[in-house]
């Protein structure tokens, strides 16, 4: 990787950060929770240059996030002065169509990508997402489950900087080591899973007072078409800075993994046990 990690010792996180420069099976570090670059691979088929260089980053005010552009909103709306194509990226209806069939065809090529580097996996849910938008500092926290998801499944996520500058993230502990630092412990015994990420980040990561300054964080920048993968339900993470990038998602059948027990149920049911 051309950039420099400023890091913890694992210990001291409680994952591994991987990198590696070629397509190979991911399965076992994915399985594991490790956070894994792929930095000098290329997506055959994917139009690098479209995203690149035609597509242009945006600001919104105060830099705030956004929801991403799913597919739904890319294909299925229709073109007015409205649509976030036009409003954010300036895209006339011509252009418009030029986006969508680029969309379907980056599609193809995550989906294609995905087999390669996890051939195992059957699941269902595969979605592209775009988030163009110039990001700086968002807060330290971990993602949050859905609705949809309550262990029958285990999510996928697959991030690209399809910029021209580096993106820089900041991840911190694993939730075992998170969780070490909750005073009382006996009230998280019986909660479910969305819950317990939910106080646990609210508790330790969230509270309005600690912010990730104070907190002991790895910063990792993305050089360009880097990619990498995380679980943001098991580490804490926050954008420092970063435009342009894409995420695919996928949701896997646990019953196709090779090993389940380190996703969120198991986790967190260890950790309720252990109480
Ligand atoms: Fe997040």
């Amino acid at each position: 990787m051309k950039n420099t990690l400023l890091a913890l010792a694992p210990e001291y996180r409680g994952y591994n950060i991987v990198v590696k420069n070629k397509i190979e099976d991911l399965t076992e570090p994915f399985e594991r929770n490790d956070l894994i670059v792929l930095d000098g691979v290329t997506i055959p088929g994917f139009p690098y240059e479209y995203w690149m260089d035609t597509i242009p980053t945006y600001f919104t005010k105060n830099n705030r996030w956004e929801p991403p552009m799913f597919a739904h909103e890319v294909l299925k709306e229709e073109w007015s002065e409205r649509h976030r194509l036009f409003r954010d990226l300036d895209l006339d209806e011509e252009h418009t169509t030029t986006f969508r069939k680029m969309h379907r065809r980056t599609h193809q090529a995550w989906l294609s990508f995905q087999k390669q580097l996890f051939p195992n996996y059957e699941g269902n849910n595969e979605v592209l997402s775009h988030r163009y938008n110039t990001l700086v500092y968002n807060r330290q926290h971990l993602d949050l489950l859905d609705g949809d998801h309550t262990g029958t499944e285990h999510q996928l996520r697959m991030s690209m900087n399809l910029s021209h500058k580096p993106r820089t993230l900041t991840v911190g502990e694993h939730i075992n080591h998170l969780f070490n630092r909750v005073e009382d412990k006996v009230r998280y015994k019986d909660m479910n899973i969305h819950d317990f990420i939910f106080e646990l980040r609210n508790e330790v990561i969230w509270n309005g007072e600690n912010d990730y300054a104070g907190l002991p964080v790895t910063f990792a920048t993305f050089p360009p078409k880097s990619i990498w993968i995380f679980n943001s339900n098991v580490m804490n993470h926050s954008v420092v800075w970063g435009e342009k990038c894409q995420m695919w998602e996928m949701d896997i059948y646990l019953k196709t993994m090779t090993s389940t027990s380190n996703t969120i149920p198991t986790l967190v049911r260890e950790l309720q046990a252990n109480i």
